[in-house]
């Protein structure tokens, strides 16, 4: 039975509600893995990260909006490419995983998900000219060696939308890479199929944001190879405001950065600290989770059109 903090110590740690259970295997800075049988269990906590530190307040149902978005997505994106998904109950879990506490707390923010080895690239598209892409083309007139035209202003949609893979950096940032690049890392045949899925991942997913008047500016999705069949198939977390950079559509203003949609009340109340933006993040204060909390519960709402309250309530995303 579980009884310690999987990573105690670990500023990581902040807002992991379930105890270590058996079969524990690591923590990112949103889920905590852990293997069930052949199967994954990821459960997304309610850490938040804001310039890459992990912070040590917690944004109550944080993981749970994030769930329940990539259940959303999942279900969406299965004819463009299979996904990891199997299973969102914690009745799927084997008898005595965890006490009632646990099994309370894994509703609505845990999936079993079918293991994967993970291409070892970030596949991010942009559909708009923002942040490390605004960066590279300033410099260079391209992003990602993809040539665009001359004049674009920070924050300009561009005419298609571009894949520019990155690498998967232990430490430190990941580096935007070329095609090419990516053709060494996974081979052409792989990387033409991930190219091709991401693109059209990307144009379902801004279709169904902008209805919601949320824009796609861009995203990072994570994709793996099926460990018994080796098909590619959708892992992790999909289209949600931490894989995305969501903007808000009526407040959209080309010729300078937009507010980020979810995490803006956050960053601005960081920006005005003492803080040299390194391990340990200040504590928020109440209003700033308060409005987090907010802002990524809108997000989850006008995008899926579903209730989050129901959502708590009966773990259905309608
Ligand atoms: N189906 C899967 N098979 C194997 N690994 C997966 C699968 N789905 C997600 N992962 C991995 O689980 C981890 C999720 O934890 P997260 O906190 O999001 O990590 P990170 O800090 O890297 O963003 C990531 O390392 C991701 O690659
Ligand atoms: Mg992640």
């Amino acid at each position: 039975m579980p009884a310690e903090i999987a990573n105690p110590g670990d500023p990581r740690a902040a807002g992991t509600t379930l105890h270590a259970a058996d079969g524990f295997l690591r923590s990112g800075k949103v889920r905590d893995l852990f293997e069930v049988g052949d199967r994954l269990l990821l459960v997304a906590s309610d850490r938040l990260s804001a310039f890459d530190v992990v912070l040590p307040t917690p944004i109550p149902d944080k993981g749970r909006v994030l769930t329940g978005l990539s259940r959303f997505w999942f279900g969406l994106t299965s004819e463009i490419v299979p996904n990891h998904l199997l299973g969102t109950s914690p009745a799927d879990l084997p008898a005595g995983f965890t006490d009632e506490a646990g099994l309370r707390d894994l509703r609505g923010r845990m999936m079993l998900c079918r293991r994967a080895k993970v291409l070892p690239v970030e596949v991010i598209v942009r559909g708009y000219v923002a942040g490390s892409g605004w960066k590279d083309y300033q410099k260079t007139g391209a992003i990602c060696g993809i040539e665009l035209p001359e004049g674009l202003r920070e924050s300009d949609r561009l005419r298609q939308p571009i894949f520019t893979p990155s690498t998967k950096a232990e430490v430190g940032h990941d580096e935007n890479i070329g095609f090419d690049s990516m053709v060494g890392l996974v081979g052409a045949e792989l990387a033409e199929q991930v190219r091709d899925v991401a693109l059209r991942l990307y144009l379902r997913g801004a279709e169904i944001t902008e209805k919601a008047g949320i824009l796609l500016a861009d995203t990072k999705f994570e994709l793996g190879t099926a460990l018994d069949t080796g098909e590619l198939m959708l892992i992790d977390e999909v289209l949600t405001p931490d894989s995305s950079r969501f903007w808000d559509a009526s407040a959209y203003e080309p010729g300078r950065a937009q507010a980020s949609f979810d995490k803006q009340p956050v960053r601005d109340w960081l920006e005005a600290q003492p803080w040299g933006k390194t391990y340990p993040g200040p504590e928020l204060p109440a209003e700033i989770v308060a409005g987090t909390r907010g802002r990524y519960v809108e997000a989850f709402q006008r995008i899926t059109g579903a209730s989050f309250e129901r959502y708590l309530k009966e773990d259905v995303v309608a």
